[in-house]
This record gives structure tokens, C-alpha cells and sequence, in this order.
């Protein structure tokens, strides 16, 4: 368990932050958590989460009612005799795609007149290479660390991801300081890579590039056994079990989205860019996953006799992947307002993404009430629950055939079985 119990705050409660505040607590930890937004801070304080994270809401209400987590009402009480202050606000994209530090700078400057002597400003937002230095001008203060501990949550295994990490890293221009961040992470088993500040902000960009790069490969493969008539399924366990390459993340799908890969490669080009480094793989990433969501598009439409337009499409699934809803960059989105674009009548369901925003399509509460009359149904994001769809009374309501899973969540055999005409990436 915890050596030492250390003061943290943190500061923004979105994705990041929340479960950066709420995991802390968890450790031991005296976290107390401030946003600008109060809505945020009183849901939060009511036991709430303003996300959806599976298992996160049971280590809330666990830190709330032993007191580890108090949701600050103003930056100051935030910030009294805090030893580590974790700044979790939003980097978005500029519009070169660059990341924007504007909010960050804006903390750290209302901040810095509230910190104690020795606290250590920690940045968990993913910030671009060289913000550290940034970072310590605008706080103008020679008594305060800086470092960068970079987060690599994944939406959905959150709670998994911060208790289980393959490594922590943590940069910063003392290594010793660095050393008190790690150590914060105390009862946590894990390998820890101590480094400076601008190698830990750039192996954040590295992992999501790289891994952008490992799928739109995949995608470009499943392309290539549709051509050729092999299945993109033996060729990921054929050459994934070399283990140089591995099995992880290798699932071909309608493209990757999300709130950080697009982001994260393209401020990485950015970056390239600004300081003349040709990143050729990274355009080719880019390019590479726009070809994967116009692939579906074409691909459905080939299967509809080459006409979209007056057809019912069914479309499951909305949000950029399972268990999270969030719709940020989502492939499954922006297919569905293509095919709305190229005058497809689209019905969507999402378990998660029910009725929260405007789309130019209609929202259906359930699988049935979506294939109703439908000529295709496209499965566009891999929801578990899917699996419980009943092909025989799916196949029964629809006007057409035609099954397109692109997220391989479906039983191949049971929907044929009912006569579906079943569709998966990867195979002719
Ligand atoms: C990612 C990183 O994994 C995480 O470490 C980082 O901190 C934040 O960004 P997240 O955006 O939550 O996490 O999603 P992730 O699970 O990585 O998936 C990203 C995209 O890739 C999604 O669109 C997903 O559907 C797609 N994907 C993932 C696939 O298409 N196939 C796979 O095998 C895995």
C-alpha cells in the first residue's frame, strides 16, 4: 500500500480529469477536484458522473464518503497546501491541427498565485512538445516544479487502464522530482520510465500515432483480402502471433476516431511541420483511415446495386467505439451523415448516444424499431449487446438482405442462417 498520503489537486473534471481525481482518492490520496464549469462540480458532488465510464462511478461515491475526494468550489481552496496540482483541462486541436495550450497557460497563470512553496505543477493533458517550458515561464515562479505525466486512459477500460498501466512516465527537468510524481502512483505495480519533460510529451504522441498507423494498416489488409478473396481474420492471427507484431489492436473496423487519435496525429504532423521533419507515415495514417470510412460508404452502396439514394439504412451503433459515449470524431458518425448526404433514409441506434444531440437522421430506441423496413442494416460501432439481436426477427421487419458488419461483432453463421446476405471487412 501507500507510503505517504500526499495532497493533489486537480484541475479540470472532464474524461482526464475526473478519473485522474477520483482514481487518486482511490490510492489515498487527498484529492480535491475544481472546474470552471459548476454544473460539472455539482453533479460530481451528488455521486454522478458527467461521463459514462464503466465501474468509475463505484470509486466516486467510495472517495466521496471517506472524504479522500472534496469537488473544490474556487480555485484557491482547490489549490490550499496542495503538493501536486494535475492539470487536466482541454488541449484541442488549433485550426493548423497544432495543439491549442490556451487553456492550460490560462490555469497555470490564475494558478500560480495560490501555490505553496515546492508544489509541483503536473500536466496530464495531452500537451504539445516543449509546453513544460511554457509551462514554467507563465508561472514565473523559481520555487514550483514542472512536470509531465502523460495519460494513456482508453474510454470504456478507464478505471482498468489507471490501475493496471503497461508503464507510468513521468518528465521533468529534476529527476527527482519527476521521482515524487511516480511515487503518487505508490501501490500501482508497474514499470516507471523517468525521463525529461519533452521525451514524456512526445511518447504520448508517439503510442496514439503509432498505434493510428497499426490501424490503418489493419484496415488497408482487410482492403486488400476483400480484392483477393483471403479474410482479414486468419492473415491478424497469422502474423499477429509473431510476437514483434502482436495481437492487440488489431481489429479492422470503419476507421479510428475518437477524442485523441485524430487530435494526437495530427499535432504530431504539426509538430513535423514546425520543426522540418518530414512525417510521411503519419499523412499516410491520416489519408489511409479517410479511405477506410469511404470504403464502407462504396462498399454498401455496391451491395444496394449501386444506389443509396430512397434506401432505408439501418445503421447500430454511433459513437467512435464501445462503452463510452462519446461521439467526438466518430467514423460510425460521419458514415452516417455521408449516407444521409448521398440520400439514404438512415435510422441509427446507439445504447449510449440516445437522443443527445441533433442528428440529420432519425434516432431509434431499439435494434427492431431501426430495421424496421430497412434495406441494410450496418453495424458501425462493436456494442455487446448487438450480439442479442434476433437475425430471424431482424431479417423478417427489413425490405432487404443485406447485413454489413464492419466490426466483426455479429455471428456470421447465425444471420445467414436467416438469410441474411452478411458483409464483414476483410472478407470478399
Ligand atoms: C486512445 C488510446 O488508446 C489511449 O491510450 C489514449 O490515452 C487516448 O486515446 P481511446 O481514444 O479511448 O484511447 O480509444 P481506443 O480504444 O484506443 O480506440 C481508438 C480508435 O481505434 C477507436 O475508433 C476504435 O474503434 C479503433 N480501434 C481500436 C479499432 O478500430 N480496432 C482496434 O483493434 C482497436
Amino acid at each position: 500500500m501507500l507510503t505517504t498520503m500526499s495532497k493533489i489537486a486537480v484541475l479540470g473534471t472532464g474524461y482526464v480529469g475526473t478519473t485522474t481525481a477520483i482514481m487518486m482518492a482511490h490510492l489515498g490520496h487527498s484529492v480535491r477536484a475544481y472546474d470552471k464549469d459548476a454544473k460539472k462540480l455539482k453533479t460530481l458532488m451528488s455521486g454522478q458522473l458527467p461521463i459514462y465510464e464503466p465501474g468509475l462511478e463505484g470509486y466516486l461515491n467510495q472517495s466521496l464518503s471517506n472524504g479522500s475526494l472534496v469537488l473544490a468550489d474556487t480555485l484557491a481552496h482547490s489549490l490550499e497546501s496542495a503538493e501536486f496540482i494535475f492539470i487536466c483541462v482541454p488541449t484541442p486541436s488549433a485550426e493548423d491541427g497544432s495543439a491549442d495550450l490556451r487553456f492550460v497557460l490560462d490555469a497555470v497563470g490564475e494558478a500560480s498565485l495560490h501555490l505553496s512553496k515546492g508544489a509541483v505543477i503536473v500536466t496530464k493533458s495531452t500537451v504539445p512538445v516543449g509546453s513544460s517550458e511554457k509551462i514554467a515561464a507563465k508561472l514565473a515562479r523559481t520555487d514550483v516544479h514542472v512536470a509531465s505525466n502523460p495519460e494513456f486512459l482508453r474510454e470504456g477500460s478507464a478505471v482498468e487502464d489507471f490501475l493496471n498501466p503497461d508503464r507510468i512516465v513521468v518528465g521533468a527537468e529534476n529527476r527527482n522530482v519527476a521521482q515524487t510524481v511516480a511515487d503518487l502512483y505508490g501501490s500501482i505495480s508497474s514499470r516507471v520510465i523517468v525521463t525529461d519533460p519533452n521525451s514524456a510529451e512526445l511518447i504520448k504522441y508517439a503510442s496514439n500515432s503509432f498505434l493510428a498507423i497499426k490501424l490503418s494498416f489493419i484496415n488497408e489488409m482487410a482492403r486488400l483480402c476483400e480484392a483477393v478473396g483471403a479474410d482479414i481474420n486468419d492473415v491478424m492471427t497469422g502474423f499477429g502471433t509473431d510476437s514483434r507484431i502482436g495481437q492487440k489492436f488489431t481489429s479492422p473496423g470503419p476507421g479510428w476516431g475518437g477524442s485523441c487519435f485524430p487530435k494526437d496525429t495530427a499535432a504530431l504532423r504539426s509538430l513535423g511541420e514546425e520543426n522540418s521533419v518530414d512525417l510521411q507515415m503519419i499523412d499516410a495514417a491520416l489519408s489511409s483511415n479517410l479511405s477506410t470510412k469511404k470504403h464502407v460508404v462504396a462498399r454498401l452502396r455496391k451491395n444496394l446495386g449501386g444506389e443509396l439514394s430512397g434506401k432505408k439504412i439501418a445503421i447500430l451503433g454511433l459513437t467512435f467505439k464501445a462503452f463510452t459515449d462519446d461521439l467526438r470524431e466518430s467514423p460510425a458518425l460521419e458514415i452516417a451523415k455521408e449516407l444521409v448526404h448521398l440520400g439514404a433514409l438512415v435510422t441509427a441506434f446507439d445504447p449510449q448516444s440516445k437522443k443527445q444531440q441533433d442528428f440529420e437522421f432519425e434516432l431509434a430506441d431499439s435494434i427492431d424499431d431501426a430495421s424496421l423496413n430497412a434495406e441494410a442494416l450496418l453495424v458501425l460501432t462493436e456494442w455487446p449487446e448487438f450480439r442479442e439481436a434476433n437475425p430471424e426477427q431482424i431479417i423478417r421487419a427489413m425490405n432487404g438482405d443485406l447485413v454489413f458488419d464492419t466490426r466483426d461483432i455479429l455471428s456470421e453463421n447465425d444471420w445467414t442462417h436467416y438469410g441474411a446476405r452478411f458483409v464483414r471487412m476483410g472478407k470478399k
